[in-house]
């Protein structure tokens, strides 16, 4: 039922906290998730030539994304979520085809676009034997058909399978009022070129029926994990039950930036996990003219509101949201985000796309395909994502009981930088994001998280340094880049950083290090005369 890396764990013990097996839960919070929109990572043939309609299928399937597979674990990812499995409507319409296979027609088919029962169960065949783990997608507030935009929509209910009946679903109503959950759960969402018929998953019949599909998804196609996609579009009572008919880990759609709002899905055991968005909004923020300091203080209220931060999706980018170069196309503020996204609590989550610096921004802009590319694997994103998944990798194999289920702890922040460290002793990241832009001075930062003379590595630039007695490392800051910090021996076997040089102030930080009018404390004049006299 489960791929062999969660069966060697499931032995020990089978305490569960709420719907989900407490192993499931310690297994995937070790794990860091690239998110595939299948018809658009891989086609069969592997063509890239870019012609695509981003409204209309595009040809992208499971046999191409096993083709890829290299791809996607040479950047150090050890879980894929991909988009819905199930056979959806047909037909182009107002708001284009089914492409990303979120409408529902037939949750007993598999979808058709994207390959066979035998392509799909190769695709999880293959991913469990890189020790990777499959989440999928799953749909439970509504099946779909097209609509012509005359209220209310006409259904031939005949055409679903199950649910093939109006019974099963709440009356029709448009979903007007975001603030009135018994509106926006169950009204119709979004009634515009496809009827969103919206199941009454209050019923003992709905409930049973989407359990018992899960439960047969899931064991099926030895499936590992589920999205649920619309959560908070379905009532509360449903989603423990969900979860636990599924046997798996969850992480559910919740899209709120208010932590009472999110977190309550955790704190009344409805969801073991939801993708964070209450630091997307902040995150995002801070590198749009905002400052740091809003997403410190939202991680204080998160961490008080949330029972377990580390059981969140960390993300910046996702298949319904603008991309991050949408918005500001730096790379040095990218690079800053997706430092954070990698090494933050919880479960990183990667958007495909987002290591190639793809600038789409509203659906379906967003959703572009990833051949496009050419699946650069030279990109600076790319390469960068490919550092970072081994550090969190590496210090997780060091302290396989710890470094994920232990809270970072701010070192420090300001409006433009936040400095966190996460991991004990001995398998700790330090690091700081910044969002000064690829324009950004040249300055120095001594920043704590090490114990004293500890020899250290920051690893984006592979600069070998030393803690001073305090336990602090000075940070040679320029052009707005991250610095990630972890002991030298944590690297060992990585492959990462095999030739190092010791850091001191480069020509940037030279130029400007005495003459730096920052707040911050500059490091100590001593240390540095030592290295330039070397
Ligand atoms: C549904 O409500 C939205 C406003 O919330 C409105 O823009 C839209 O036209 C409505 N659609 C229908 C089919 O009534
Ligand atoms: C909330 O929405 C429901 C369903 O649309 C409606 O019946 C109810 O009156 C609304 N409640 C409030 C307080 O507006
Ligand atoms: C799983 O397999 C069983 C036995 O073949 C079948 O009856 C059931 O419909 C399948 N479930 C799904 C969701 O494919
Ligand atoms: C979360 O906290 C609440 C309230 O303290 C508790 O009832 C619940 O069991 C906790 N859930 C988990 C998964 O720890
Ligand atoms: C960084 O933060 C400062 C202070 O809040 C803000 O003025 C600046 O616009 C931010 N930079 C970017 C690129 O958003
Ligand atoms: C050491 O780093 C901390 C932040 O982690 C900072 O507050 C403190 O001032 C630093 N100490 C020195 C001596 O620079």
């Amino acid at each position: 039922m489960r791929s062999s890396v969660l069966r060697a764990v499931a032995a020990s013990a089978l305490a569960f906290a709420g719907a989900v097996s407490a192993t499931d839960l310690a297994e995937w919070k070790t794990r860091s998730i690239y998110q595939v929109m299948i018809d658009r990572f891989a086609r069969t043939d592997g063509s890239t030539d870019a012609e695509c309609d981003v409204s209309k299928f595009c040809g992208g399937s499971w046999k191409g994304l096993v083709n890829k597979l290299d791809y996607i674990q040479d950047m150090g990812f050890t879980a894929i979520q991909i988009s819905p499995v199930v056979k959806n409507m047909e037909g182009n319409t107002a708001v284009g085809e089914a492409y990303h296979g979120y409408w529902s027609l037939d949750n007993y088919a598999l979808n058709p676009h994207f390959g066979t029962e035998s392509d799909f169960s190769d695709l999880v065949a293959a991913v469990h034997k890189r020790d990777m783990l499959l989440m999928v997608d799953v749909v439970v507030n509504n099946m779909v058909q097209p609509f012509d935009n005359k209220v209310p929509p006409k259904i031939d209910y005949t055409k679903f399978d199950p649910f093939n009946d109006q019974k099963y679903f709440h009356p029709y109503c448009n979903v007007t009022e975001w603030e009135n959950s018994t509106n926006y759960q169950d009204c119709w969402l979004y009634p515009y070129g496809v009827a969103l018929a919206d199941l009454d998953t209050e019923s003992q019949p709905v409930v049973d029926e989407l359990g018992r599909w899960v439960k047969g998804l899931v064991s099926n196609y030895s499936i590992d994990g589920i999205r649920i996609d619309a959560a908070k579009h379905v009532n509360d009572e449903f989603l423990p039950a969900f979860v636990k008919s599924s046997g798996v880990f969850a992480l559910g759609e919740v899209l709120t930036g208010v932590p009472g709002d999110m977190c309550r899905y955790q704190t009344l055991n409805l969801l073991p996990g939801m993708p964070n968005y209450l630091e997307y909004y902040p995150l995002n923020a801070a590198f749009l003219g905002g400052s740091m300091t809003d997403l410190a203080s939202m991680r204080n209220q998160a961490e008080s509101a949330c029972n377990d931060t580390t059981a969140l999706g960390s993300f910046l980018e996702n298949h319904d949201m603008p991309r991050f170069a949408s918005q500001n196309e730096d790379i040095a503020l990218a690079r800053n985000a997706m430092t954070y996204i990698l090494l933050n609590d919880g479960i990183p989550t990667v958007y495909q796309g987002q290591e190639q610096h793809f600038k789409g921004n509203s659906t379906p802009f967003n959703r572009e395909p990833l051949w496009s590319s050419g699946y650069n694997t030279e990109a600076p994103l790319y390469v960068l994502t490919a550092t970072l998944n081994k550090v969190r990798n590496a210090a997780i194999k060091a302290s396989p009981e710890k470094y994920a289920t232990t809270m970072s702890t701010t070192l420090w922040s300001d409006v433009n930088h936040l400095c966190l460290r996460k991991g004990p002793d001995g398998s700790q990241v330090v690091f700081c994001i910044n969002n000064k832009s690829s324009e950004g001075d040249s300055y120095e930062v001594s920043v704590g998280g090490f114990s004293a003379n500890d020899k250290v590595i920051e690893v984006l630039g592979c600069k070998s340094n030393t803690a001073d007695v305090t336990g602090n490392v000075t940070m040679y800051m320029a052009k707005g880049e991250p610095k990630v910090y972890v002991p030298e021996s944590l690297l060992k076997g990585t492959g990462l950083c095999g030739k190092t040089e010791a850091d001191a102030p480069g020509p940037d930080n030279a130029a400007g290090a005495l003459g730096v009018a920052s707040s911050v404390v500059v490091a100590a004049v001593l240390g540095w005369a030592a290295v330039l006299l070397a």
